[in-house]
């Protein structure tokens, strides 16, 4: 599946720093990221920052010879699904509003008929200005979608409406905006992701060194097709990706029953290290060193949530993906726990390869009835990529 673009403007304004957050949170969740700097905006943050966090060259100037033998300004407005402006100054609106051409930015935004989400960002008395209110109306009357400002203490030192909106949300408006067109838009999937903790007793725990990165991935990976992700996780040291619907939990039975709690769904890919046992009897004391030595406990199996969602009879999403950490005969192994779990696919994980656990790269195979594909080792975000391509195409076959 093509990847999303967005053309972003960047005005000059001192807002224009949060365009790097905006850009690099664009990235991660796969949408491709064509830059536009004003001259202004040169002076607040380099070129060379934004290019770095985009992948792609910085669009400054419509008299560049290079530029335009690269890609001609036309051109450059017809690339992208959605052209954000942030942060969208009070002379850039101005300029949009009256269909003045007077940079590249400008002629950009006059030549194209691609939707535009601005952020605006200036002094307070700046937005309030019945100019700038106008310009907004007659943006506004012109189809332009806007997010924020949101109302505070700006840089100039005043208080009031005319900060520009967090990255987070500007990027919340423009998943929302791509999501139209996007092949998840009204499925609910649910990812389980990160270890599992069973306690011993009040201090002590088993669990495992899942880092839990494979599973944010997916779910931000599904998030930017649209989809309604519930993200079941166990504890991680990670940040929720934008837009996604985290549950926190702790044991494996506490994420069996946030996982049915979420249902129904149309997907569940559990990507978890879920602790296979627990200590059967959990005392509420600590436990205490003595003359009888080290104590013992018994274990008792946890669910299999895999399992149960695959068996889940009338209540069985869709498509029930399994991920297994395999190091040897993975193919056999993948295919005896397909059949022996009721899931649809295994996403077979090579973690006799150096790095997998905890680190940024896999290299997996995706075991179902039709066969094995193998993917060459990639990094774990590619990999979410790819494997939420193959949920949408599988959903809508
Ligand atoms: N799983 C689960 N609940 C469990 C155990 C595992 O949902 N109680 C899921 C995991 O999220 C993963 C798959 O089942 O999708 C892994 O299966 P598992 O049987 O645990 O296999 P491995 O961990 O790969 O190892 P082994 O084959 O040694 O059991």
């Amino acid at each position: 599946m093509a990847e999303k673009q967005v053309l972003l403007i960047v005005g000059g304004g001192i807002a224009a720093y949060k365009a790097l957050e905006l850009t690099r949170l664009l990235r991660k969740a796969g949408i491709g990221v064509r830059p536009v700097m004003t001259r202004a905006a040169a002076q607040f943050v380099t070129p060379l920052s934004l290019a770095a966090l985009a992948e792609d060259k910085v669009y400054e100037d419509i008299f560049s010879l290079t530029d335009e033998a690269e890609m001609g300004h036309i051109q450059l407005s017809r690339s992208a699904d959605l052209i954000v402006v942030a942060p969208a100054t009070a002379d850039l609106m101005a300029k949009a509003a009256n269909g003045l051409a007077t940079d590249l930015a400008t002629t950009t935004l006059l030549a194209t008929d691609t939707p535009v989400l601005m952020a605006p960002a200036m002094n307070v008395r700046m937005w309030l200005h019945p100019a700038t209110q106008r310009n907004l109306a007659a943006l506004k009357a012109d189809g332009v979608a806007f997010v924020g400002p949101d109302e505070g203490a700006m840089a100039c030192g005043e208080f009031g409406p005319g900060r520009m909106a967090e990255p987070v949300a500007i990027f919340a408006e423009i998943s929302a905006l791509l999501a139209t067109s996007q092949p998840l838009v009204g499925r609910h999937v649910i990812v389980t992701a990160g270890p599992t903790v069973e306690p011993i007793d009040p201090v002590r725990m088993l669990t495992n060194r899942s880092s839990g990165k494979q599973g944010y991935a997916i779910a931000q990976a599904l998030a930017a097709l649209g989809a309604d992700v519930t993200l079941v996780s166990g504890p991680t040291a990670l940040s929720s990706p934008p837009g996604v619907r985290r549950v926190d939990v702790e044991t494996a039975r506490e994420m069996l029953a946030a996982c049915e709690a979420a249902l129904p769904a149309d997907a569940a890919i559990c990507v978890a290290a879920v602790a296979d046992w627990r200590p059967e009897h959990v005392g509420d004391r600590k436990m205490k060193k003595g003359p009888g030595g080290p104590p013992t406990f018994s274990l008792v199996e946890n669910p299999d949530i895999l399992a149960t969602l695959a068996q889940a009879g009338a209540r069985r999403p869709q498509l029930v993906v399994g991920f297994a950490a395999e190091t040897n005969d993975i193919d056999d192994n993948a295919r005896a726990k397909l059949a022996r779990k009721g899931c649809d696919w295994i996403v077979a994980n090579d973690v006799s390869q150096e790095g997998v656990m905890g680190g940024d790269d896999n290299t997996v195979s995706i075991v179902s009835a039709a066969g094995v594909e193998r993917w060459t080792k990639t990094a774990k975000s590619e990999v979410a990529r790819k494997l939420a391509a193959r949920i949408a195409e599988a959903l809508n076959p």
